[in-house]
């Protein structure tokens, strides 16, 4: 496939204004501005079918027109660029190597949402992403592509980067809002969306650094060429509106050549290990993979022909396509070192707001340190499964997804891995893994 988004990284001027216009940088805004209005760019990306980058796969015109109409304004877009998904770092790629393709993008997202204030929440552990997004900045200023009057257009656009203050909940989008507010992260109670209430109570859109990226390719080369690319709509299933456009995916783990890697939307995780990857670390046998950042859930190695596309992985008992951040896991991996790292992360990463993935996460670590220490027991794997399946927003018991996402990796290691778990138990705790009660203390365990 012809690189689209990573096209031009490989220059050593990649990341200046002069570098970006020699490719034909900015063409996109200064046609929108031009010559569309607002609601032109908004049907045109509505159109493409451009779906979300940043982890759910909304429709991204969809989404743009969730704003009330007419509104006296101000309307705020918040660029999130908080990247802190395990496995990901494709917006890295793009902030470091290309940030006036993002900022083109956002621009021409903030034309189309009527938004003159945009703010770019970027992590905090990317001080190579902020020092060139700042200088990208200021040259964009000093050609007069920010600001009043853009280019004579009428169009003002000002746009403030913003630090993140470095936990995964910034990257929820009402997460986001409450931390670019300058309080902690705690992600609000929907509705109200962010359309109608969100920064500083005002219409606000939250979209992902690749996704902005997207849109300058949609005007430059139109809504045939980007569903050219990628999988069609599934007839049997109306919910599905088909996965279009450019898509990067992540490739780490055990594999030969790990890195970001552009590749067409439904490529299989094996084709994408085969092709890009090199194939398998040392030519070992393939366990797992992670299909698209941890909280997605798990493939088995008999499950590799998954396409990745947005619906894919869905098919495979994941919970989607995620950030599409393939983790590939060898067989010398233990899955119980896998979950008990995943539920670390998930207990250390709930905000606590709401009981069942406060708890929930919580237990579910405890009971994996237990699990690991040697005193787990069978029906320990049948709790984890209870709790799998109880938190989250899909069984409608929490404010945010986190907890889907903590759900997930219980769910399918469980599931597709039992009989690991079961010997490891039975192997580890040979005397006690029948006895239900009572649980030991973890100090019991650990001798302290
Ligand atoms: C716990 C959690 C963490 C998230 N982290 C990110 C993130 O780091 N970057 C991101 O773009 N979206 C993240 N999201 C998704 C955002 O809430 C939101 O859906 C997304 O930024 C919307 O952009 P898109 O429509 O362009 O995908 C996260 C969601 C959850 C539940
Ligand atoms: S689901 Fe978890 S992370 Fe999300 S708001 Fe509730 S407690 Fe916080």
């Amino acid at each position: 496939m012809e690189p689209v988004l990573l096209a031009n990284i490989h220059r050593s001027d990649s990341h200046t204004l002069s570098g970006y216009e020699s490719t034909g940088g900015y063409n996109a805004y200064r046609k929108v501005l031009a010559e569309m209005s607002p609601d032109d760019l908004k049907d045109l990306v509505k159109e493409s079918g451009l779906r979300g980058r940043g982890g759910a796969g909304f429709p991204t015109g969809l989404k743009w027109t969730f704003l009330p109409k007419n509104h006296p304004g101000p309307i705020y877009f918040c660029l999130n660029a908080d990247e802190s998904e395990p496995g990901t770092f494709n917006n890295r790629i793009l902030m470091e190597e290309d940030p006036h393709q993002v900022l083109e993008g956002l621009a021409l997202s903030c034309y189309a949402t009527g938004a003159e204030t945009a703010y770019f929440y970027i992590r905090y552990e990317y001080p190579l992403c902020y020092k060139r997004l700042t200088q990208a900045l200021e040259e964009m200023y000093a050609k007069g592509l920010l600001g009043k009057n853009i280019l004579g257009s009428g169009f003002n656009l000002d746009i403030y980067l913003h630090r993140g203050a470095a936990a995964y909940i910034c990257g929820e989008e009402t997460g986001l809002i409450e931390s670019l507010e300058g309080k902690r992260a705690w992600p609000r109670i929907k509705p109200p969306f962010p359309a109608i209430e969100g920064a500083f109570r005002k219409p606000t859109v939250v979209n992902n650094v690749e996704t902005a990226a997207c849109v300058p390719h949609i005007v430059n080369r139109g809504v045939a060429w980007f569903r050219s690319m990628g999988v069609q709509p599934d007839p049997n299933n109306p919910r599905d509106p088909g996965s279009f456009g450019p898509k990067l995916y992540c490739l780490s783990g055990h594999i030969e050549k790990p890195g970001c890697y552009e590749a067409p939307l439904g490529i299989t995780v094996n084709e994408l290990i085969q092709e890009y990857g090199g194939g398998m670390l040392d030519g070992r046998r393939p366990k797992a993979a992670i299909p698209g950042g941890i909280s997605m859930g798990l493939l088995t190695a008999d499950e590799f022909d998954c396409p990745l596309d947005f619906s894919g992985p869905g098919r495979y008992g994941c919970l989607g396509l995620g950030t599409a951040a393939v983790v590939v896991m060898d067989e010398t991996v233990s899955m119980v070192d896998y979950l008990h790292n995943s539920a670390r992360f998930f207990a250390h990463e709930s905000c606590g707001q709401c009981t069942p993935c406060r708890e929930g996460t919580s237990w579910s670590l405890k009971m994996l340190d237990r699990i690991q220490a040697g005193r787990g027991r069978l029906i320990d794997l049948d709790l984890l499964l209870e709790i799998g399946d109880t938190i989250g927003i899909i069984p409608g018991t929490t404010i945010c997804g986190l907890a889907d996402g903590a759900a997930w990796p219980l769910k399918n290691a469980i599931r597709k891995f039992r009989g690991e778990f079961e010997d490891f138990i039975k192997q580890t705790n040979p005397d006690g893994y029948a006895e239900t009660s009572p649980v030991p203390a973890l100090h019991e365990i650990h001798g302290h």
